[in-house]
Parts: C-alpha cells; sequence; structure tokens
C-alpha cells in the first residue's frame, strides 16, 4: 500500500473547471468506477464535493497504468496530474469538461465489494442501509444532506449570538424531567440503587439559568425519550433549545420569525413572510381538526349539527343528540378525481381513526349523488351544501360521531390524506403558523386524570389563572407551537416564576405535596430567590431539516439513527453487558427479551 508521504491535496475532486486547465493539481477520494478499454483508463474519483475523472493512456508511466489497472470501486487513491479538457465532455457532470492526466497514483486502501451500490437514492432496503450506514452516508444525497445540517446548525450559532443569546451545555446525567415519555435511566455505580435520567429537554436547567440572570439562552441540545417510534420521532434527538428573560409571547416569537426567516433565505433561497399566521388552538381544531395543520390547502372543517340534529337519519342525529357532533369538508373541485371506490377506500382510512364512517355527496355535471340525501329532507340537504359553500364539481365528505375527538380526528387526518392522494402538497411551499392558547391541561383516559398538555412549568393565561384549580377543563395556557405544513417544528410557553402558581400547577396535577418536594423541590425553592418573568421555545432540529430536505423521515438526516425499535443496527445495540459490570451497578437483571424476530428497519 501506498502512503501519503509528500502529498499535499490541492482542491476537492468537485471543485476543478475548465479554469484550471494545464495546472498541475493533487486529488484525493474513493474509486466511484474503473472502465478499461485496454490502452485507456477512466477512473471516477469521489469526495464529499463529487467526482472528477482521471485518465490514464500510452503515454502513462507504465507502473501507473498497471496500477490503475488493478482499481476497483471503492479503493482509496491519491493522484497527481494535469488538468486537460476533456475530448468527450459531460454536461451531467460539474467537472465533466476536463480530466486529470495522472502522473503520479498512489493506492491508499484497498475495499471489498460494498453490499449496495454508493449511488444517489438507491432503493436498498433500509435495514441493509442502516447496518452499514458508514457506506450510506458516502451516497452523495446524504452527504449533501449532513453537510446542510451542519449550516442551519452555523446560521442558528450565528443568528442567536448576534442577538445576544449565549450557548450554554446543561447536564446529560440529570434528574427526570417530566415531558410525558418516559425516561431513559442510568444507574450510578457510586449511589447503588440510584439512578440519574437522560434529559428528556433541558427544560428546568434553562429555567433556572433564566433565574441564575443570563437572561437569553441557546443550546443544540440532545434529548432523549423513550417513546413509540414514527417518521417524525428519534429516541434521541436535538432540540434547538431557547430560553428568555423579560419578554412576552410576542417578543419571542418575532425573535423566532427572524431566525426562521434567515434559515430559509440562507439555505434554500426561500423568502419566507412574517409576521407568521397566529390561530388559537381551538380555532385551529374547529377549522382544520388538528393543532398543527397544513395550511398549504383549504377543505376546511364545518359544522352541520345544528342542520342534522332533528334529521331521520340515525347517524347524524344520534350523533348530535349522543353528545357529540357531525361535520364536513369539501374536496373543493375534485369530485371526478373521488369516484366511488376511492370514496369506499376513504372510508377505511376514517376507521382507523375510529369514525364509524363516512358519509359523502359528489356533484358533478350538475347532478348530486350522495350516501345520506335520501334519509333527508330537501331543505336539510341544501342547507348542508350551502353550510359546504359546495358548487358542482365538488366533493363533500361528512363524518359524524357522539364522540367531538374522533370527527377532529378523523376529518383533520382525511383533509390530508385528500390532498396527498390529489398530489396538491408542494414540499418547497412553506407555510409557518403559531398555534396559540393551548389548554393548560388535558385529560388522559390511561391514567384518568389531568395531564399538561406542555409541561408542568407553563404559565395559565392570566385571565385563565383561577380556572387552573377551579376549571381545568377550560384552563387557557401560554403556550405556543411552531407549525410549519402540518409538523410541529416546535414548541414553548411562557413560564410560571412563582413559587405559589408553580406549587398550585403541581397540585393542579394531583402531585402531593410531598411528591412537589422531593421532585421538584429544587426549581421551587429556585423561585423564592427572585425569578425574572421569562419564557422559550426549543425546536427539534432534526424536524427542521428533514422539512428543509423535503426527506420523509428524520432517519435520514440524522447521521446514526435508530430504528422503529429503538436499536442501532450497525452497532447492534442494545446488548447485553458483562456480569461483571452489572455487579458493579448493583443491578441483577429479572427478565431478558425473547429472542427478537429478525430486524428489519421499519
Ligand atoms: P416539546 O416536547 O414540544 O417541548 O419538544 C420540542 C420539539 O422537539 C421536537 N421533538 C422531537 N423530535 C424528534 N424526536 C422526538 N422524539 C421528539 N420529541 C420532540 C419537536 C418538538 O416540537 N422543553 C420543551 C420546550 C419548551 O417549552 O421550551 C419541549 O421539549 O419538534
Amino acid at each position: 500500500m501506498d502512503t501519503l508521504q509528500n502529498f499535499l491535496r490541492t482542491d476537492y475532486c468537485g471543485n476543478f473547471r475548465a479554469s484550471h486547465v494545464g495546472q498541475e493539481i493533487s486529488v484525493c477520494g474513493w474509486v466511484q468506477r474503473q472502465r478499461n478499454l485496454g490502452g485507456l483508463i477512466f477512473v471516477d474519483l469521489r469526495d464529499r464535493t463529487g467526482l472528477i475523472q482521471l485518465s490514464f493512456d500510452d503515454s502513462t508511466a507504465k507502473e501507473v497504468f498497471e496500477k490503475a489497472a488493478s482499481l476497483r470501486s471503492e479503493y482509496v487513491v491519491a493522484a497527481t496530474g494535469v488538468v486537460r479538457e476533456r475530448e468527450s465532455k459531460n454536461p451531467d457532470m460539474p467537472t465533466g469538461d476536463i480530466e486529470v492526466k495522472v502522473t503520479d497514483l498512489r493506492l491508499l486502501a484497498k475495499a471489498e465489494t460494498p453490499p449496495f451500490e454508493i449511488v444517489e437514492n438507491s432503493d436498498v432496503k433500509d435495514a441493509v442501509r442502516l447496518k452499514y450506514r458508514y457506506l450510506d452516508l458516502r451516497r452523495p444525497d446524504m452527504q449533501r444532506t449532513i453537510a446542510l445540517r451542519h449550516k442551519i446548525v452555523k446560521i442558528c450559532r450565528d443568528y442567536f449570538d448576534e442577538n445576544g443569546f449565549l450557548e450554554i451545555e446543561t447536564p446529560i446525567l440529570t434528574k427526570s424531567t417530566p415531558e410525558g415519555a418516559r425516561d431513559y435511566l442510568v444507574p450510578s455505580r457510586v449511589h447503588a440503587g440510584k439512578f440519574y435520567a437522560l434529559p428528556q429537554s433541558p427544560q428546568q436547567y434553562k429555567q433556572l439559568l433564566m433565574l441564575s440572570g443570563f437572561d437569553r439562552y441557546f443550546q443544540i441540545a440532545r434529548c432523549f425519550r423513550d417513546e413509540d417510534l414514527r417518521a417524525d420521532r428519534q429516541p434521541e434527538f436535538t432540540q434547538i433549545d431557547l430560553e428568555m428573560s423579560f419578554l412576552n409571547e410576542e417578543q419571542i416569537q418575532t425573535i423566532q420569525e427572524g431566525f426562521l426567516k434567515r434559515v430559509f433565505k440562507e439555505i434554500l433561497d426561500v423568502d419566507v413572510q412574517t409576521p407568521f399566521l397566529r390561530m388559537p388552538y381551538r380555532e385551529a381544531m374547529d377549522r382544520f381538526g388538528s393543532d398543527k395543520p397544513d395550511m398549504r390547502f383549504g377543505f376546511e372543517i364545518k359544522d352541520i349539527s345544528d342542520i342534522v340534529k332533528d334529521c331521520g337519519f340515525g347517524v347524524f342525529s344520534g350523533a348530535v343528540q349522543g353528545g357529540g357532533s357531525v361535520r364536513l369538508i369539501n374536496v373543493d373541485g375534485h369530485a371526478k378525481d373521488f369516484p366511488r371506490k376511492k370514496i369506499d377506500k376513504l372510508g377505511d382510512f376514517v376507521k382507523t381513526y375510529k369514525a364509524k364512517g363516512l358519509a359523502w355527496a359528489r356533484m358533478v355535471d350538475g347532478k348530486v349523488t350522495s350516501s345520506y340525501q335520501k334519509f333527508l329532507t330537501d331543505e336539510e340537504n341544501a342547507a348542508i351544501i350551502e353550510r359546504a359553500n359546495a358548487k358542482d364539481g365538488d366533493l363533500i365528505l361528512i363524518v359524524g360521531d357522539v364522540k367531538d375527538e374522533v370527527v377532529f380526528a378523523s376529518l383533520g387526518a382525511l383533509r390530508i390524506e385528500c390532498a396527498k392522494q390529489l398530489g396538491i402538497l408542494d414540499p418547497m411551499d412553506f407555510k409557518f403558523l403559531w398555534v396559540t392558547e393551548f389548554p393548560m391541561f388535558e385529560w388522559s383516559e390511561e391514567e384518568g386524570r389531568y395531564q399538561a398538555m406542555h409541561h408542568p412549568f407553563t404559565a395559565p393565561m392570566i385571565e385563565d389563572e383561577d380556572k387552573m384549580l377551579t376549571d381545568k377543563a377550560n384552563c387557557r395556557a401560554r403556550a405556543y407551537d411552531i407549525v410549519l405544513n402540518g409538523t410541529e417544528l416546535g414548541g414553548g410557553s411562557i413560564r410560571i416564576n412563582t413559587p405559589e402558581m408553580q406549587e398550585n400547577a403541581f397540585q393542579a396535577l394531583g402531585i402531593s405535596d410531598e411528591d412537589i418536594q422531593e421532585r421538584f423541590g429544587h426549581l421551587v425553592n429556585a423561585f423564592k430567590f427572585g425569578a425574572p418573568p421569562h419564557g422559550g421555545l426549543a425546536y427539534g432540529l432534526d424536524r427542521l431539516v428533514m422539512l428543509m430536505t423535503g426527506a420523509s423521515s428524520i432517519r435520514d438526516v440524522i447521521a446514526f439513527p435508530k430504528v422503529q425499535n429503538a436499536s442501532d443496527l450497525m452497532m447492534s445495540c442494545p446488548d447485553v453487558v458483562d456480569k461483571k459490570q452489572l455487579d458493579d451497578l448493583a443491578i441483577a437483571v429479572t427478565r431478558m427479551e425473547e429472542e427478537s424476530a429478525e430486524e428489519t428497519g421499519e
């Protein structure tokens, strides 16, 4: 094998152009492919910037030519030679006008045939990609994504630095912070039987930093949550975490709008309009059936409960009389895109959201066909069409249920499903929205009690302060989410900053006085020493990168992600550890996982 002695790279492969013709240059990287045409050898050499063609012919020194003949894909080489104009140019390659006539070639490392070809957008199975993630990351699209992620973080650091924020690290070995998920625990060797928790977010530390007077904090913070994974969730993920003192929600949001405007301009050259639209939670639910509505299209939800409450169709009247509602969306202009068969499929779709069925009316060529009209009076049918603002060519889809949540969840999801099927969602159209006035508490069926909707440090709206203990269902919080194209990009709130209010909030959540002291004593006590009014938010960095790159999963924007069952296929972890390690930690394992089925990577 050759060495790099006396070798100095002139520049990356992808940076050479016709203006370099005649210059002697040195490049290094991986062999993308080698073509041996007998007396002529071409090698495409790849590094993180792209490809350049190396050429060898009958004027090349014999020893160099032979070495070139021995090259295989993914071998690592360094080459020196003279840039010359290509005989047949390749307009698809940025370096396609030139090639390097090699005079010195060094073989630095050989490579076995990789399990998949290192090319853009390969359709290799995820499980294979993730097992060989280091090879997957060699692919140009992955390289671009990871570089773009770096740039976003760089802009973030620059922007918040320029706006007076200090980057401060907070501990990874810490005490449980309740953000709604399970904690990852780390056993302590020194304190046998005790555990650290990995932070679900730096929430309490950043609030304490405000108390310390740092005034404006940010951190690119790694967070850990043991929760069920989805396409936009990972067990460890990164937040852009922020906290500010002496500002109200609008002022905090304005700073964020400046950040997002800058990132989108610098990275994608997209001009984002500010200020962003603001919408109370209740309105978002009523109009879009979601607290993170996608604002790129309409199909808004309308309530028709008043029209059908006494109608002859039991499915509708029963829903209203049972305490629920009947609502519709108008997929306007698209009746012809949804023939009966497709509507039946939409019926199956809403059933996955616990709806019992889907009623519909298609208005095509001046005629209305419908699944429900024969059960209703002419006046009722006409009133529905009027409420839907429907005209010829439109499709009305209706869900009724005794539970409002079911109606909102089904129609909210259906709205998006229709837009997806119609292909009207442009990933490069960015519609931001602040959702505000979230409920302070939400009822948990599972736990049989109220839980904090954001987290227990969130302040109630000033006019709802009295409701915190007396009318939890109607108490609204000073919480806000930043939503982009139907994804919750970030969330935050103005915080409680007095010990009395914080104790009330814990009490409202049913946490006993003893538990308050034990779990949150540090925070409540700290508030006795002069806590400024403060608030903040955290963005999911991975989600931001995902939306900016158009990736369909956050896995594609994280260098080393985990799969659905939270394992790392490359490192094969989690894994068993030596008995000695367990003994040191005073831990006995009482139950082992069944031998798991083959990991699919799904
Ligand atoms: P929250 O829990 O809403 O708020 O989280 C903030 C943002 O973090 C991202 N996020 C995730 N991203 C990937 N995988 C996950 N498992 C995951 N969970 C959350 C989302 C989300 O909007 N401490 C508060 C913030 C605050 O009040 O300042 C918090 O963590 O984009």
